[in-house]
């Protein structure tokens, strides 16, 4: 997972990175080590809890990554609201009952070109599971017909590890 976020940032040459719900920082650091190597630029770190924001800028300093990264403690679709300017990638890896509601937000937040990836599109199988019905799995299926609906996007599904969306803002 890490060294295709590591490749798609590198490839794409973004330089500004969104991640909505960052834990303990390991996608985090991919995403900066793509940046730094882009030749620099920011990429936030959002969580809403104090505790795992504290501890991934512990480990993302001992990383030396520090000065690409705004940390910030947040619900992490009301920080991406409330951030100026356009990125060149957003990663969402947030509650998946939140997933449709982020879609608009995300999408304004995302320049022509951009790449929306999200991570559990296939959460564990259970999108496949017509007895599953809960709010979850609900939210992952009706994100993945959105996004794919949308002409705005390119989009397709890598099948790694538990599915990661791939989708190019046109
Ligand atoms: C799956 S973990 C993150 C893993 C990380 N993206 C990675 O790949 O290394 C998701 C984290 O985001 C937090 N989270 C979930 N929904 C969130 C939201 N709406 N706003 C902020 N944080 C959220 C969770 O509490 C958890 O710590």
């Amino acid at each position: 997972m890490g060294q295709l976020l590591y490749m798609l940032t590198r490839l794409s040459g973004a330089r500004r990175v969104f991640e909505l719900g960052s834990g303990y920082g390991y996608s985090t650091a991919w995403f900066a080590m793509g940046v730094r190597d882009n030749g620099g630029g920011e990429v936030f770190h959002v969580v809403w809890d104090e505790g795992l924001s504290r501890a991934a800028r512990g480990y993302l300093e001992r990383l030396g990554l520090e000065r690409v990264i705004r940390f910030t403690v947040s619900e992490a679709v009301t920080a991406l609201r409330n951030t100026d300017g356009r990125f060149d990638i957003i990663f969402s890896d947030i509650e998946k009952d939140g997933y449709p509601a982020s879609l608009p937000v995300i999408k304004q937040h995302l320049g022509s070109g951009g790449l929306l990836l999200a991570d559990n599109m296939f959460w564990r199988g259970k999108v496949l599971d017509p007895r599953a019905a809960d709010t979850d799995t609900e939210g992952v299926r009706s994100f993945t017909r959105a996004v794919f609906a949308d002409k705005d996007f390119t989009s397709t599904i890598v099948p790694l590890r538990d599915g990661v969306l791939l989708a190019r803002r046109n």
